[in-house]
């Protein structure tokens, strides 16, 4: 009789035992995929923000145009501020049309499995005041006319600027005077609207967009004759991914 009983404490000890184990194997810290070892996490830097407002001065009723590029792995970027939102690791985007006047700041978050990096630009908005001009025009020598490109309205991109952006995350394009930072707006609107996972392809990247507003470029196999308010850049989804001007003359 002792014997059974023995056997039968014993048993439950080891299953107790058993139990004990596979519960501190499921809080364990997981030692997931991301994880990185305590050499790959030496070696791995946080991301470097390079990021700038032009103009940083506007007037009330303007807009101004953000730029960022960041080194290094990035694992996802976001705004704060007077913007919000996941961000590409490389872009340009209006702050859209700055009604009221006062400072707006604008900042961008970007981690990887080091840390996060922060950058903040601000922009002043001020009744009547002067935007400073983008590009230093260079000293005309005596008789020589000087050229303004885009009507001298800030920022002003040509072809080649605008065919430098042409691959996905760092896709731009033009139609009729407007560039539009494709790569924000595809990710901000387009994607939910459509249901097509990327328009940031051959056709649209750095080129002419009223070949894909019109329907004869395509995406996922499909393609649109847009709207007339989308062809005519008046589509207000669109508007706050306007980021300079279009001249087809300038260098
Ligand atoms: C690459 C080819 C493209 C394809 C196949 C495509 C396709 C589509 C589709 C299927 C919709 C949804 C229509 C609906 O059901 O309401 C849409 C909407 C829209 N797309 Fe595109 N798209 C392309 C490129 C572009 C580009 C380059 C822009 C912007 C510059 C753009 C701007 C818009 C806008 C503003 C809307 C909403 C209003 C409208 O229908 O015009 N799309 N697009």
């Amino acid at each position: 009789m002792w014997l059974k009983k023995l056997v039968a404490v014993s048993m439950i000890i080891t299953l107790v035992g058993m139990n004990g184990i596979a519960i501190a194997g499921i809080f364990a810290p997981s030692k997931s995929g991301r994880e990185l070892s305590a050499t790959q996490q030496a070696s791995l830097a946080i991301p470097v923000i390079t990021f700038s407002a032009q103009p940083q001065q506007v007037a009330t009723g303007s807009f101004s145009s953000l730029t960022w590029s960041v080194e290094g792995t990035v694992d996802s970027c976001r705004g704060e501020g007077s913007w919000e939102g996941q961000k590409t690791a490389f872009g340009s985007q209006s702050t859209g049309r700055l009604a009221k006047e006062g400072i707006f700041t604008y900042a961008l978050i970007c981690k990887n499995a080091a840390g996060e990096a922060k950058q903040t630009v601000t922009v002043t908005v001020k009744t009547g005041a002067v935007s400073p001009p983008t590009t230093p025009t260079a000293p005309s020598s005596p008789g020589t006319p000087t050229v303004t490109y885009c009507n001298g309205a800030s920022s002003c991109y040509g072809p080649r600027e605008v065919a430098a952006h042409n691959s996905s995350g760092n896709c731009w394009g033009y139609n009729g005077n407007r560039v539009i930072n494709i790569s924000g707006f595809d990710a901000a609107f387009h994607r939910a609207k459509s249901g097509i996972s990327s328009i940031e392809v051959g056709g649209v990247c750095g080129t002419n967009l009223a070949n894909a507003l019109g329907g004869s470029v395509g995406a996922e196999g499909q393609t649109r004759n847009h709207s007339n308010a989308s062809k005519s850049n008046a589509e207000r989804n669109m508007t706050s991914f306007f980021i300079g001007y279009y001249d087809a003359k300038k260098p």
